[in-house]
């Protein structure tokens, strides 16, 4: 029996590669039968993993002396990532782009009861006169009129409507307050002459879903903006957390309950960049954006290889900041791309975890969240409620629009002819930023909402707008029992 080529073919089978000199060693140094029976139990990576020492050790050393299999594997699939190539745009792909984006949020409409028999707006008008009506509008205008009533302008691809809002539609009102440009909603009510009395406002929102469980006892760890480069980055902190992940301080419960952690999502600025806001020279340690990648690399390599590292961009990462941002950038981040264990995807991007026998696995919606500032000086409910303190608040006003950042100029975006990938086509069952440098984790209906905290003091810049940075926290969920905790790493 030729127990190399016996064990590659198990590998492969579990979409797991080996060098054959690395498969002989395993045979030289382990009993073969002992490593199959307990690749048997493994489940089937959903992306090609190159199986090296530490990470063959990580998953099998426990199986070696128990002779079954240990920890899980991590299992990632990208299910979305924006990877089209830069092209010229023109007016035409703007308007493309709105109608892609209309069609998809209306189809997540069009699921609702009361939206199931609506018209086109060329239809409303043409009948002048209906007692009960229904349509799916994109806002295009929107005042408060003198009577302290509002006013939309609705739009679809046949004509526009004007919808009145009257005060005394108590929740049709309220909804109203939260409405900016560019959402696609659906109203219901009546339609007199070529204006709409509206009964209720229906945004497309979240449907009720299942709050998944997974049968593994696997943990998930967020963080984001560690702004490696700058004068600011908490060097001390970073280290300290990956020493703790890593599972070399705490109790032995402790240690065991840390060695679960199987995924590490990193939610863009990795780096502080350069040139991202006026004088930031006098902020950065490393003035040069390949040396920042590099510093930031030799934090990351640190980390324990079977743990997947998930990793976007965001706003001072050395990307176009139009959304959706590209992959990071091999010219200045090769030195991230060299770690064996990190998958790259843009922003946003959704992928799916720990999917297997049986299992669908968890939708991971990330995105680092530049839009947020939009939203948190335009919504009348988040500003007054906490602000910059509220991410969740800004979270949860995303998810029930479906849309990252609806508004036009909310953020730079790349007009996309064929669909609007800000659009929130899936319902994820979680939703993961940065960007704000503070933590929150809430759950919104069956989503858990996740901001990922950061790793740099407060700047100039967030003092002088009275920003409250909270650094060097970190989420974990358990995806067995969705139970989250926050790691302080910081006095
Ligand atoms: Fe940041
Ligand atoms: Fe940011």
């Amino acid at each position: 029996m030729n127990e190399p080529s016996e064990l590659i073919s198990a590998f492969i089978g579990k979409n797991m590669f080996v060098t054959p000199g690395f498969a002989e060693k395993v045979c030289r140094e382990n009993e073969t039968g002992t490593i199959l029976s307990a690749l048997a139990s493994v489940q089937r990576c959903a992306t090609p993993v190159l199986l090296n020492e530490e990470l063959f050790k990580s998953m099998f050393s426990a199986a070696l002396s128990a002779g079954k299999a240990s920890a899980c594997i991590p299992c990632v699939s990208i299910v979305e990532s924006y990877s089209e190539l830069p092209q010229k745009r023109e007016v035409a792909h703007f308007v493309r782009h709105y109608r892609a984006r209309y069609e998809s949020i209306k189809n997540v409409l069009m699921n609702r009861p009361d939206l199931q028999g609506s018209v086109s707006i060329k239809r409303a008008l043409e009948r002048k006169t209906m007692d009960r009506l229904s349509l799916i509008g994109m806002v295009l205008d929107k005042y408060e009129t003198k009577n302290g009533n509002f006013s939309l302008l609705l739009e679809d691809t046949t004509g526009t409507i004007r919808a009145v809002i009257k005060s005394d539609k108590k929740n049709a009102f309220t909804t109203a307050k939260e409405i900016t440009m560019d959402e696609v909603i659906g109203v219901t009510g009546s339609c007199n002459g070529n204006v709409i009395f509206v009964n209720d406002l229906i945004l497309p929102d979240l449907p009720i879903m299942e709050f998944k469980k997974c049968p593994e006892d696997v943990s998930v760890a967020f963080i984001s903006d560690m702004h490696v480069g700058s004068k600011m980055f908490l060097k001390d902190e970073f280290a300290k957390f990956i020493t703790w992940i890593n599972g070399d301080i705490g109790s032995e419960e402790q240690k065991s309950e840390i060695l679960k952690i199987k995924y590490l999502f990193i939610i863009g600025d990795l780096v502080d960049g350069i040139g991202i806001y006026p004088e930031q020279d006098n902020e950065l340690e490393i003035k040069d954006i390949i040396q920042q990648y590099d510093e930031c690399a030799k934090y990351l390599t640190q980390i324990r290889k079977d743990i997947t590292l998930i990793i976007c961009g965001g706003n001072h990462d050395a990307l176009r900041l139009s959304e959706p941002q590209p992959v990071l950038d091999k010219r200045y981040a090769q030195s991230i791309y060299s770690l064996p264990n990190a998958i790259f995807v843009s922003n946003p991007a959704t992928v799916n975890i720990h999917a297997g026998k049986g299992f669908p696995g968890f939708n991971v919606l990330m995105y680092h969240g530049y839009s947020f500032d939009y939203y948190i000086a335009n919504v009348e409910s988040i500003r007054l409620n906490g602000g910059y303190d509220r991410s969740d608040l800004v979270m949860k006003h995303l998810l029930q629009k479906r849309h990252l950042s609806p508004t036009h100029s909310s953020t730079l975006y790349i007009p996309d002819e064929k669909r609007d990938p800000l659009v929130i086509s899936k319902a994820p069952d979680f939703f993961i930023t940065g960007h704000i440098h503070k933590t929150s984790v809430c759950n919104y209906k069956s989503t858990t909402m996740i901001s990922g905290s950061c790793w740099q003091s407060k700047t100039a810049f967030q003092e002088k707008v009275g920003h409250n940075p909270e650094p060097a926290r970190v989420p974990i969920v358990n995806l067995k029992t969705r139970d989250i905790r926050i790691v302080k790493f910081a006095a």
